[in-house]
């Protein structure tokens, strides 16, 4: 298997888009690295340079110390899985799977190991003589990762391949091409839209926004220590609610406030603002650090102290039960935000409550670059 390399890669369509900015970054030998980001942000472009179907406007990429530029694609001996893996409808699962070893002109014997094995690891060994339209659309999808398998490449390219399968199945083919990760020890460069996707499959991610790299790390760094305000937004669902404040010096110690609300800053918090030269911030927190308290009490008297003054009072404009717990639409004043309370202490809409926001767990944003301070 083997590592990949991107140095400062750009990509221009057609003289003026932009699709892809100085993007750099390594992925790991036997790494599932998975490039996530809003429809257009350039995920494709990157994993068709890689692959050779796109060229690479400035900038290289290596796999392992050897500079791919100007290889051609079927030596670069990387397999790709598409979105529209279209099989060939008159061929059979076998004769699908076959077909890229038999082009490169494979002894019978050996594609016939191959097929057979790739087979059997994704469970299609009983569906081998059956022709693309009698399956099933999680069975098509195997067939054309097992076609990718057969190659036994460096590394596989996916691209969004399970974005035309039903939200279960969906599930299940993510748990099997995890699965397929661990058992291959293949190195897989993965692209989807979708953040539930990267953060449960990859263990390194790649964000991308307008064709520009926002912040690559593991799933917990992403959601604990979002780079900016972009990424707050875009890993977790709910996304983070945004506020802005304003700093206020309350005896000494800055504490932010927004409308009629004061709400205390930790040491850390405190330490951060010196980066800012102007008076205001942007505050991220998750709807879950924001509890619905005092008349709806889902927290123990001694938490809620340790929330100190940071409550908020709220009215309640929509509220909607998830099964094991509810989300709130709240309002104070211009300012509405998402918060999380138990199905117990649920408040009923319209319902004025007060909600204490667990300032540990905040974010604090440079409100004009949305860099995190
Ligand atoms: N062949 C092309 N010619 C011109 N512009 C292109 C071409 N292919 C893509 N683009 C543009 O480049 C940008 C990045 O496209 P890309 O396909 O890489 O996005 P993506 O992140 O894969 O989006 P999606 O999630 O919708 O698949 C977009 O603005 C797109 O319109
Ligand atoms: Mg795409």
């Amino acid at each position: 298997m083997a590592e990949v390399t991107l140095k400062d890669v750009t990509k221009i369509y057609d003289g003026d888009v932009l699709a892809v900015e100085q993007a750099g970054f390594q992925i790991p030998d036997e790494s599932f690295t998975v490039l996530v980001g809003p429809s257009g942000c350039g995920k494709s472009t990157i994993l068709r340079m890689i692959a050779g179907l796109e060229e690479i406007t400035e900038g290289d990429i290596y796999i392992d110390d050897e500079r791919i530029n100007d290889i051609p694609p079927k030596d670069r001996d990387i397999a790709m899985v598409f979105q529209n893996y279209a099989l060939y409808p008159h061929m059979t699962v076998y004769k699908n799977m076959a077909f890229g070893l038999k082009l490169r002109k494979y002894p019978k014997a050996e594609i016939e190991q191959r097929v057979k094995e790739a087979a059997e690891i994704l469970s299609i060994s009983h569906l081998l003589n059956r022709k693309p339209k009698h399956l099933s659309g999680g069975e098509r999808q195997r067939v054309a990762v097992g076609r990718a398998i057969v190659r036994h490449p460096k590394v596989f390219l996916f691209d969004e391949p399970l974005s035309n399968l039903d939200a279960k199945l969906r599930v299940q083919m993510r748990m099997e091409i995890s699965r397929l990760h661990n058992r291959l020890d293949a190195t897989i460069v993965y692209v989807t839209h979708d953040q539930v996707e990267a953060m449960t499959m990859g263990d390194q991610i790649v964000v991308l926004n307008e064709g520009k790299i926002q912040q690559i790390a593991d799933p917990g760094t992403l959601y604990h220590k979002p780079a900016n305000q972009f990424v707050g937004g875009f890993i977790g669902t709910p996304p983070m609610n945004f506020i802005e404040t304003n700093i206020v010096n309350n005896g000494g110690n800055p504490m932010l406030g927004f409308e009629t609300f004061k709400v205390e800053l930790n040491d850390q918090l405190q330490s951060a603002l010196a980066k800012l030269s102007g008076d205001s911030v942007t505050l991220g927190i998750r709807p879950e650090d924001i509890h619905a308290g005092e008349n709806g009490v889902s927290h123990s008297k001694s938490q809620l102290a340790s929330y100190g003054e940071n409550r908020v009072e709220t009215h309640v404009e929509l509220v909607e039960p998830l099964g094991n717990h509810a989300l709130l639409y709240l309002r104070t004043g211009k300012n509405s935000f998402v918060a999380q309370s138990d199905l117990v202490n649920m408040p009923q809409h319209n319902a004025q409550i007060t909600v204490n926001f667990n300032m540990d767990k905040a974010h604090l944003f440079h409100p004009e670059t949305g860099e995190r301070l």
